[in-house]
């Protein structure tokens, strides 16, 4: 494929910003990115280094390491393909955007994880409300090494294409599941709680909030609750969900979610910030700073 990707961007309308889907599969075109786009990378990842050091799991550390990603340059896919392809048989693709729902959740069924080719402008180094190739190569990849992760993100793939076939309500409880894990995870080490979600170790601001305010709730994870819990796309998450190990992610998500998804059905959902009696707290949210609406 020659044609140059398209940057595929959430749109600004009267409405606010809305997402805009996009499902081709491109090489990324690495010769393209510019000495401000390297320059990006270098920013962030120099400074999210520093700030993980000793907040981000042991595990995504060292993984990083092993990619042998630095702040040189952006990563080229073809490289770090090398390394993943031969530790847990994942590779990675170039994608322009987001993806609807059923394409990503078949990408992940045939361990394929989709990658932004661009990298966000110097004036969103800050935020940005989409995921670009900082969030999805330095967030994401990582954890794709590690074994039980990958199986994990294989399964939620093969559990998203049956959600799929389920229902919009289903979908909702899965999605919810993700966001809680994948994006926003903490994990319980020997020396403490530490981040292994996507979403936080991409953001400095949340990276050190989810381990050090005493603003959120942090919480032992609990399956059913989770898929139970809204959450917050444009705020710091009000509540953390803590896992003991990936083998507890794993072994909690291994039924078959079916009946799970029925039970749901007639229960309400929980706000996000709510803490529930059967919650095993760490942390009981101050709630300060919270606003009160918002939740999806
Ligand atoms: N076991 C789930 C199902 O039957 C699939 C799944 C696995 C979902 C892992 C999420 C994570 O639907
Ligand atoms: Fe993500």
């Amino acid at each position: 494929m020659n044609a140059q990707p398209r940057r595929v961007e959430h749109q600004q309308t009267d409405k606010g910003s809305v997402p805009v889907y996009t499902t081709a599969v491109i090489e990324q075109p690495w010769s393209t990115y510019r000495t401000e786009d390297h320059a990006t990378w270098a920013a962030l990842f120099l400074r999210q280094r520093e700030i993980l050091q000793h907040r981000a799991a042991r595990e995504f550390i060292e993984n990083q390491k092993k990619f042998g990603m630095t702040p040189d340059a952006i990563p080229k896919f073809d490289d770090l393909n090398k390394v993943l392809r031969k530790a847990t048989g994942w590779e990675l693709i170039g994608v322009e955007g987001l993806l609807p729902e059923l394409t990503f959740f078949d990408h992940l069924a045939n361990r394929r994880f989709p990658v932004t080719w661009w990298i966000r402008r110097p004036d969103q180094i800050d935020y940005i409300s989409e995921p670009d190739l900082f969030h999805d190569l330095f967030g994401h990849v990582p954890l794709l090494l590690n074994p039980v992760f990958a199986d994990y993100m294989q399964a939620y793939g093969k559990g998203g294409v049956k959600a799929h076939g389920i229902g919009a309500d289903a979908l909702v409880n899965l999605t919810r599941l993700y966001w809680y894990s994948v994006e926003f995870g903490l994990i319980k080490q020997d020396d403490g709680l530490r981040i292994y979600g996507s979403g936080i170790v991409s953001s400095k601001g949340e990276s050190i909030h989810c381990l050090e305010s005493p603003a959120p709730n942090r919480i032992g994870f609990d399956l059913e609750r989770i898929m139970r819990t809204r959450y917050r796309i444009d705020t710091y998450q009000k509540t953390y969900f803590v896992i003991d190990s990936y083998e507890q992610l794993m072994k909690a998500t291994e039924p078959d979610f079916t009946p799970i998804y029925a039970r749901l059905g007639a229960q309400d959902s929980i706000p996000a910030g709510q803490i529930v009696q059967s919650d095993f707290v760490y942390n009981r949210g101050s709630g300060e700073g919270w606003s009160n609406d918002g939740d999806v």
